[in-house]
C-alpha cells in the first residue's frame, strides 16, 4: 500500500514571521500520525522553519546540476545543509512560467536519484487539452518523457502528484471522479512498466483548489493517496481539517 501524504506547496507567500506562525499553528494541531505530512515553504526560510518543527520541509525546485556556476540556482547538497530533505519537480507552474522541459525535469529527476534526494513529481494538463479530450495522452508523455526512465528500483516508493492546470488557484476543482479516472491511469501506466508491487508502492497526490470541504470525498478514491495542496495549505485549521481527512 503506497503512503498516504500530505503536503502544502506555499508558493511565494507568507514572510518569515507569518511562515513560522504557521509552523507553529500547524505544530499544536491534532495530525493523523497514519499521514506524512511535508511543508514547501520559501527555501530563504528552510534552516529557520527546520530549527523550529519536527514537520519534514522540502523546496518547490532546485538545479539539476551538483555544484558550480550557475548563478541564482540551489544545489540539493545546499537544500540538505539547512533542513530540506524532499523537492518538487515539474509543478505547473514552473513548467509554464520558466519554460521548464520535460527534458531539464528528466534532469532534475536524475539529479534527484543520483544525490537520493526525495521528490515529488508533478503532472497535469492545461485547460486546451482537457477540452480537446488529450488529457490521458498529455500526461502520459509527462511521466514517459521525465520519469518513466528510472528502474524498478528507483521508481519504489516514488511520489507523483497529478494537478490538472485548470484547477489551480482556479477553485474549479476536478470532481472525485476525474481526479481517480486520471489516477487510475497513472497506476495503470505504473503497472505496465514496472509492475503491480512497484505501482502500488508509488503514492499518487491530487492537487488543484483542494479544501477543506472536497477533500474527504477526493482522498476516499482508490488510487488517490493524498494532495499537493496550494491556497489551503497557507491556512493551519485548513490544512489540518484536510490532513485529518482520510477514513
Ligand atoms: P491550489 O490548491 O491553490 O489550487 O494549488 C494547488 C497547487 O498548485 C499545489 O502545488
Amino acid at each position: 500500500m503506497a503512503q498516504k501524504i500530505v503536503a502544502g506547496n506555499w508558493k511565494m507567500n507568507l514572510s518569515l514571521k507569518e511562515a513560522i506562525d504557521l509552523v507553529e499553528s500547524i505544530d499544536q494541531e491534532d495530525l493523523d500520525k497514519d499521514v506524512r505530512v511535508i511543508l514547501f515553504p520559501s527555501t530563504l526560510y528552510l534552516q529557520a522553519l527546520s530549527e523550529k518543527t519536527k514537520l519534514e520541509l522540502g523546496v518547490q525546485n532546485f538545479s539539476e546540476m551538483d555544484k558550480g556556476a550557475y548563478t541564482g540556482e540551489i544545489a540539493i547538497s545546499q537544500i540538505r545543509s539547512v533542513g530540506g530533505s524532499i523537492g518538487l519537480i515539474g509543478h505547473s507552474e514552473r513548467r509554464m512560467y520558466y519554460k521548464e522541459s520535460n527534458d531539464v525535469l528528466k534532469a532534475k529527476v536524475n539529479q534527484a536519484v543520483e544525490e537520493d534526494f526525495d521528490f515529488i513529481f508533478c503532472c497535469g494538463e492545461p485547460l486546451e487539452v482537457r477540452e480537446g479530450g488529450r488529457e490521458m495522452e498529455y500526461v502520459s508523455r509527462q511521466l514517459k518523457e521525465s520519469l518513466f526512465h528510472l528502474p524498478k528500483d528507483k521508481i519504489k516508493n516514488k511520489i507523483i502528484a497529478y494537478e490538472p492546470v485548470w484547477a489551480i488557484g482556479t477553485g474549479k476543482t476536478a470532481t472525485a471522479e476525474q481526479a481517480e479516472e486520471m489516477h487510475k491511469n497513472i497506476r495503470f501506466w505504473l503497472k505496465e512498466k514496472y509492475g503491480e508491487e512497484i505501482a502500488d508502492s508509488v503514492s499518487i497526490l491530487y492537487g488543484g483548489s483542494c479544501k477543506p470541504q472536497n477533500a474527504k470525498e477526493i482522498f476516499a478514491c482508490e488510487n488517490v493517496d493524498g494532495g499537493l495542496i496550494g491556497g489551503a495549505s497557507l491556512n493551519a485549521k485548513d490544512f489540518t481539517t484536510i490532513i485529518n481527512s482520510f477514513e
